[in-house]
């Protein structure tokens, strides 16, 4: 344990060993997107995404129109700039005012994160709330964090997102479909998102049986859509008992999963899963998730369309920028106290 500072070792239950069956046959759905195009097979794409929200909020999709150059560029780009010096690295570190670029000290439930990361803002400059505070109105821009080294980091950045925002939007579609609602029914919710996008660079790690690269947590935002490299690591947590399993790499996929706004709006009908990111010893491993977010001012609570007597609301409502705002205090430092979590809105009964 000599080689491992004490901040990355996990509690014994949240180890990559604990729950996990090896060589399990159960596997995550993969949705083939071009057969969006066939009239007759549209309808079951749609019910193949809705089952697979249900069931495990995850599934991966191919044939999604992503071009795999985007997103190859933006790798090859940040491997340059991770293997800059940390002088270097640190001159686009992230801060209390403005949240994005370069990041090594990042806690999942207070457990320091065996990786390295760098954020972008899908809109630059955002608008966020100025604090926490739910009496304060007051709002703040903020702005992403370049690089000058290596040229063409930006531009490979931009055009990746805004790829990823345009299935991200897509799926949302498809996902309104699934729960009987109009396709458009989520749209108004991103005029001012404050969706953004990560590159996280897991190096090889001495000891992967203490530490994670991500421990296990759920996504607060309404979908994920996540790049992975062929090294694995991934891991989802099954809805109905909750043992852990892996999400293979498939080349040119994307990993889907539900969020935390999306679990709420439909009554927890659909599933925000816990994840975690088991590391190895000899293989680093890059992955790139774009979280899509709403507006700070979205109030996010069950749909009205989703609820009834015999299904109450589980959740009250909360405004998407004041708990984006209040946690991402506990991002950069280990709390005495666990950070603000959607179970805090669960409504009592
Ligand atoms: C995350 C996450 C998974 C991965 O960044 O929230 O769950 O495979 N990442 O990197
Ligand atoms: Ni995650």
């Amino acid at each position: 344990m000599d080689d491992l500072d004490p901040t990355f070792i996990q509690a014994p239950e949240h180890r990559s060993d604990s729950n996990f069956i090896p060589n399990q046959p159960e596997e995550i759905p993969v949705i083939d997107l071009s057969r969006l195009g066939d009239p007759e097979d549209v309808q079951n794409v749609i019910s193949e995404i809705g089952d697979a929200c249900e069931k495990w909020g995850f599934f991966q999709v191919i044939n999604h129109g992503v071009p795999c150059d985007a997103r190859e560029r933006v790798e090859e780009t940040v491997k340059t700039f991770f293997d800059l010096p940390m002088e270097e690295k640190i001159k686009v570190k992230r801060d209390e005012v403005n949240p994005v670029g370069y990041h090594d000290g990042e806690h999942t439930k207070n457990v320091r994160d065996w990786k390295e990361v760098f954020d972008v803002y899908f809109k630059d400059p955002m608008v966020i709330p100025s604090s926490a505070d739910p009496e304060d109105e007051g709002l703040r821009v903020v702005c992403n964090k370049w690089p000058q080294f290596p040229s063409g980091f930006r531009e490979a950045c931009e055009e990746y997102a805004t790829h990823a925002e345009k299935l991200a939007l897509k799926l949302l579609e498809l996902i309104s479909l699934s729960l009987g609602l109009p396709k458009k029914r989520f749209h108004d919710y991103f005029k001012e998102q404050m969706s953004f996008f990560r590159i996280n660079h897991y190096p090889p790690c001495p000891r992967p049986d203490l530490a994670l690269g991500v421990g296990h947590h759920k996504d607060a935002d309404v979908i994920s859509l996540l790049a992975q490299d062929e090294v694995g690591g991934l891991q989802v947590s099954r809805r109905s008992d909750g043992v852990w399993f892996p999400i293979r790499p498939v080349p040119n996929a994307l990993v889907i999963n539900i969020g935390n706004c999306m679990e709420i709006w439909t009554n927890d009908k659909y599933w925000s899963a816990e994840h975690r990111v088991v590391v190895n010893t000899t293989r680093e491993r890059y992955s790139i998730p774009f979280f899509l977010l709403p507006s700070h001012d979205v109030e996010v609570k069950p749909f009205e369309e989703l609820v009834s007597s015999q299904n109450p609301p589980r959740y009250k409502g909360y405004k998407w920028g004041k708990f984006y705002v209040s946690r991402n205090k506990s991002d950069f430092r280990k709390l005495e106290v666990q950070n603000i979590q959607i179970d805090d809105f669960k409504v009592v009964t």
